[in-house]
């Protein structure tokens, strides 16, 4: 079994910017209200792009950290639940946009997890030496399925990608995983699929087809608050002990970015200092499967993240999906 490390990282941000006061005069919000409740001060929203664009303007940033070439990449997984299309993948888009073409290219859909997910399964295909190298991605445009006029949701989240790209290595890198997931809580966040359109089908749903209505997000905030701190926790506890550490041994952990409070209870409830834990949130919102990588990107631009260290990435969200990898950066 070979080991895996991530090579290089990249971000991509749209640039429309979207302040808490732009959103207070589409709904009944305050600044003062998204601040408090949530750490959040602006989210970037995508205008002229799709998550495929998104998606390969950040593997593009990872592949040149990475000093890798495009006839490099064996693999390309896209982390999304906002995929441009039902078909093609996004990954074949990227692909197709980057000229990575021998890549095998798929999607993967865990929601806010599914960076952690992604980055799981591609580490799969590495240790067992079917694959050398992949790349990584998180990528959403949350903004096409938001709906615009829900103040309990649109507040709450933004566009963008994150990359990474890893490779088979010598030395020790991704070294505990853990995944989780429970679909009896399904209905606590979730985004409807496009409704049959065969005029076999059910009346209202077919009536709702041709009338075009779109699926948008739906969240239960308070019990999706409360999941995330029973879970979060759970899965740093069980990466720990996989790899036989101890907490205290850990130089960063990078949470999903969904809510400072969700950070600074498990900060709390764990006896874990709060400057280990790395926050964003304030500039992108939640950006789902995009938040962990372009946490990254940014450490590694700031010389945060110094050879050797311990890291902790954590994923939760809908589906319910959670997880947790362990790594030497
Ligand atoms: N601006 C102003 N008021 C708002 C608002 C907004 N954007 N959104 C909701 N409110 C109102 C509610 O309608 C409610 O009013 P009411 O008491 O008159 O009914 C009041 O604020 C309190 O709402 P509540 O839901 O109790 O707030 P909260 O403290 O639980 O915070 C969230 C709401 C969404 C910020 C919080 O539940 C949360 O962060 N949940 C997790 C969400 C998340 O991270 N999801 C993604 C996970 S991957």
């Amino acid at each position: 079994m070979s080991e895996v490390c991530i090579i290089g990282t990249g971000r991509y941000i749209p640039e429309e910017q979207v302040t808490n006061e732009d959103l207070s005069s589409l709904v009944d919000t305050t600044d003062e209200w998204i601040r408090t409740r949530t750490g959040i001060q602006t989210r970037y929203i995508a205008t002229n792009e799709n998550t495929s664009h998104l998606a390969a303007k950040a593997a593009k940033k990872a592949m040149i950290n990475a000093g890798i070439s495009e006839k490099e990449i064996d693999l390309i997984i896209v982390a999304t639940m906002t995929p441009d299309g039902a078909m093609p993948s996004t990954a074949c888009l990227v692909q197709h946009y980057l000229g990575a073409h021998q890549a095998a290219c798929f999607d993967l859909s865990a929601a806010c997890s599914g960076f952690i997910y992604a980055l799981s399964v591609a580490t799969q295909f590495l240790k067992t030496s079917l694959y050398n190298c992949a790349l990584v991605i998180g990528a959403e445009t949350i903004s096409k399925v938001m709906n615009w006029q829900d103040r309990s949701t649109c507040v709450l989240f933004g566009d963008g990608a994150g990359a990474v790209v890893i490779q088979q290595s010598q030395e020790k890198g991704i070294e505990s995983i853990y995944l989780g997931s429970d679909g009896r809580g399904h209905d606590l966040l979730q985004c409807e699929g496009w409704p049959l359109q065969n005029p076999m089908h059910r009346r209202e749903l077919f009536k709702k087809a041709t009338e075009g209505v779109f699926p948008k997000m739906t969240m239960k905030g308070k019990e999706v608050f409360q999941f995330a701190l029973k879970r979060v926790p759970y899965c740093i506890q069980k990466v720990l002990e996989e790899g036989d550490y101890g907490v205290e041994e850990m130089d960063h952990i990078i949470l999903h970015q969904a809510n400072d409070r969700i950070l600074e209870s498990v900060a709390k409830k764990m006896k874990i200092p709060q400057e280990k834990f790395y926050s964003n949130i304030h500039r992108y919102g939640n950006t789902s499967a995009a938040s962990i990588p372009i946490a990254l990107d940014e450490m590694r631009e700031q010389n945060i993240l110094q050879k050797g260290e311990k890291l902790i990435l954590v994923g939760f969200g809908g589906g319910l999906t959670w997880g947790a990898i362990l790594l030497t950066w």
